[in-house]
């Protein structure tokens, strides 16, 4: 994996880049969508490639591992075979998922141990098998193994669990470097930086995963019920111990008005289920502010989302069809909001690009996330 930082904005920390993968390039900053079985849902992969413009997506080792499990991923050559996905992919470690969704898991030195959300089954995640795990889901950027800890957490346990985070990581490196890829492409690994909400962990973690010298890296645990100037602050304050030729990855975030932000204080990349959980739920982001297409108002509004748009699920579709879609229960409805939220994400950090190339991103910027937040 290559990075090229082509700019770096003179009135933020903005930047815009390109990284080179195996299975191509992908223009930062840059919007993930979610895929977390393999499948980014309600949508088609067609409909990422044409309709989103999606350049890269996301797995979860957690679930891949667990359903359809790695014997048949490995028979079907990885997950861009199984898929049909031929871009960029990057899976997430379990790191998160195992914590958040698993039952009865169990903390040890070695690893956690959790029982499966699906079947009850048991099982053991470790740094080692994690990084086999990911060779067989044969992502091109793969994460570290990390725990997330809780918000709000005791210092205490902040700093232990960070220290376990670090030493996580450096048996991931280990294994990686003892291993090689399944399918014959290159796989590169991103540690995570952890630290709660404390200032001196968080520097003290950004400046340990630095000095890890991989080829990016990634800000974990925010987003997690913080306020969002704490992650803001804690975002900023990582931002200045990561080094800048590598790209910065801020895991689960965000809002379109999140993602602007980040962007300001030095972050490359982002994932997050709302763009398609909020659609699912008929909530609508567009450049003027956030629409509830369920609301009565939308009813005989025969204009599309945003005539203007690239999508043609923005562009074509009025909004009281896709209210109708929602009230009957139609899945198309679920379908449309979905390509035209990952859409409009793609779009927003297309255009943050522009404006970062431009020179114009810190006030471009200002003015855009009040209409963003604007309720319509
Ligand atoms: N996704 C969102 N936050 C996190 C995190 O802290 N760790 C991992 N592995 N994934 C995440």
């Amino acid at each position: 994996m290559n990075f090229e930082l082509i700019t770096t904005d003179s009135g933020s920390n903005a930047r815009a880049g390109k990284i080179t993968t195996a299975h191509g390039e992908i223009e930062t900053p840059i919007f993930m969508p979610v895929g977390t079985v393999g499948s980014v849902k309600a949508v088609t992969q067609e409909q990422l490639r044409a309709d989103v413009q999606a350049q890269i997506i996301l797995g979860n080792t957690y679930h891949l591992y667990l359903r359809p499990g790695l014997e048949v991923l490995s028979l079907a050559g990885g997950l861009h075979k199984f898929n049909g996905w031929d871009r960029p992919i990057l899976t997430d470690s379990g790191g998160y998922q195992v914590f958040s969704l698993a039952a009865n898991r169990k903390i040890k030195e070695e690893g956690v141990v959790f029982q499966s959300h699906i079947d009850g089954s048991r099982h053991l995640f470790t740094p080692e098998n994690v990084m086999d795990i990911q060779r067989t889901i044969g992502a091109d950027i793969i994460m570290a193994f990390d725990e997330c800890p809780p918000y709000p957490s005791e210092y205490r346990y902040a700093r232990k669990s960070m220290e376990l985070t670090h030493r996580w990581l450096d048996r991931c490196i280990t294994r990686l470097n003892d291993t090689q890829p399944a399918y014959g492409h290159e796989q590169t690994l991103f540690p995570i930086v952890q630290g709660s909400t404390y200032k001196d962990l968080r520097k003290a973690s950004a400046e340990y995963i630095a000095s890890r010298n991989c080829a990016g890296n990634a800000i974990g645990g925010l987003s997690v019920g913080e306020p969002e100037n704490e992650m803001y602050e804690m975002c900023g304050l990582v931002c200045e111990s990561l080094p800048t030729d590598k790209p910065r990855y801020l895991m689960g975030v965000g809002t379109p008005w999140n993602i602007l932000e980040n962007i300001g204080l030095g972050i490359d990349m982002f994932d997050c289920v709302m763009p398609t959980r909020n659609g699912r739920n008929g909530m609508l982001f567009t450049w003027n502010g956030v629409i509830n297409i369920r609301n009565k108002k939308w009813a005989t509004d025969f204009s599309p989302v945003d005539a203007n748009s690239p999508c043609f699920a923005t562009n074509t579709y009025s909004k009281a069809y896709l209210r109708h879609l929602f009230v009957a229960g139609e899945i198309l409805g679920m379908t449309l909001a979905s390509i035209h939220n990952l859409a409009f994400y793609l779009e927003l950090v297309k255009e943050a690009r522009k404006q970062i190339l431009a020179g114009t991103f810190a006030t471009w910027k200002t003015g855009m996330i009040n209409q963003l937040k604007t309720r319509l």
